[in-house]
């Protein structure tokens, strides 16, 4: 969609990261490690003083006790870890449980270790996991499950429910859990970030993992990490240890610093809140029907009053004939399940987002509907 997005000089609301800037004082952080000389490889788990700061963060966070020695890893980006920890632990013949719609590199990160995703279906329209359907699909292969809270495509966040079922299927047995957290911070209208962090019998079959580039908008630095116990985390070191080794130093120096300003991620869920919510008031004036959006900076659109065509018709009509580029969430299934839904990214300036909605608007009085 973003290559059509350029074609057609489209306003891309499909990719998700932002288009306005990073915070300053970050860019001038890196600047200085790379004056100061940190320009060499890093150790292995990463800088130090950056999983200290991180270490702090997740028990002031979470009230979680992770030693920064031996669980957590600094990574290049939230991607690598979530492939790293699937590769450390999976075997040829292996089932591992992946909610649908699901982020794009869970599936191919799983068949490429010869491991089977057994896709579960989150039930439209609230997305909500299922969870007699999934004590039905573990078999005695099932070897992870895979979460993703907030959850990238539909902003639907795991709730204590979910824990507890959770823990009432994984207590007992040796599956393991994949926790992909990248959009941490951004949650919004009181509701808590359920970590996996929270809750230590649940941790200690985990791989919690996070993106920097998500939560500060710098999605183009790669820069991320994997907390895990120590057991686990050995596993990991062992695939990261001949993968990349070290990720990028001056960035590590940079968050090391940045890290120590609280305000700096307690304020992401108001700052991305009210993006949501200016986006959500704009688009209350099309016949385009928001579906609940707790977290991650996405944010859903049923279509049905608008058109009956499937949902890749019609966001390639709106990327080329309004101007507008969206997701199609049957992207997301790998049966390309079709609700009449689009995705649509609000990481986005005010203005940006204004003027897609006018395009929107336009198109509409169009068609005349
Ligand atoms: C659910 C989810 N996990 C992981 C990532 C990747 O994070 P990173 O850019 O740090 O690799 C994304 C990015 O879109 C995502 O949406």
């Amino acid at each position: 969609m973003s290559a059509l997005a350029a074609e057609f000089n489209a306003i891309n609301l499909g990719q998700g990261s932002p288009d306005f800037e990073m915070n300053e004082s970050l860019i001038d952080l890196v600047s200085k490690a790379m004056r100061d000389g940190h320009n060499q490889y890093t150790h292995r788990n990463g800088l130090l003083s950056l999983r200290e700061a991180i270490a702090e963060k997740v028990d002031f966070f979470y009230n979680a006790q992770v030693d920064p020695k031996a669980e957590i890893t600094i990574t290049p980006g939230g991607t690598y870890a979530i492939y790293t920890a699937l590769t450390s632990v999976l075997n040829a013949g292996d089932e591992v449980i992946v909610f649908e719609p699901a982020y794009d590199s869970y599936a191919p990160n799983i068949v490429i270790n010869g491991a089977i995703p057994v896709f579960i279906p989150l039930v439209f329209p609230n997305y909500k996991i299922d969870w007699e359907l999934v004590r039905e699909k573990i078999s005695s292969a099932t070897k992870m499950i895979i979460l993703n809270s907030p959850h990238n495509p539909t902003g639907r966040i795991l709730d204590k429910n979910d824990i507890e079922e959770l823990r009432n299927i994984v207590s007992e047995t040796e599956i393991l859990i994949l926790s992909d957290e990248v959009y941490e911070h951004i949650i919004f209208d009181d509701h808590e970030h359920e970590s996996i962090l929270k809750y230590p019998d649940l941790f200690q079959k985990s791989f919690v993992t996070f993106s920097f580039g998500k939560v500060y908008h710098f999605t183009g630095w790669k820069t991320g990490y994997c907390i895990a116990p120590d057991w686990l985390m050995k596993e990991f070191l062992k695939v990261h240890q001949y993968n990349s080794f070290c990720a990028n130093s001056p960035f590590q120096y940079a968050l090391a610093s940045f890290l120590q300003c609280r305000d700096e991620y307690l304020q992401l869920g108001n700052f991305f809140q009210a993006k949501r919510d200016y986006f959500n008031r704009l688009m209350h004036k099309t016949k385009f029907k928001p579906l609940p959006s707790k977290g991650s900076y996405f944010q859903l659109f049923s279509y049905k009053d608008i058109s009956n065509e499937s949902e890749i018709d019609f966001a390639k009509k709106l990327t080329k004939e309004a101007g507008v580029a969206s997701i199609p969430v049957s992207a997301f299934y790998q049966n390309g399940k079709d609700d009449k839904v689009l995705r649509f990214c609000f990481a986005k300036k005010e203005s940006t987002l204004q003027q897609a909605v006018e395009k929107l608007m336009r198109y509409q009085n169009k068609l005349d509907i």
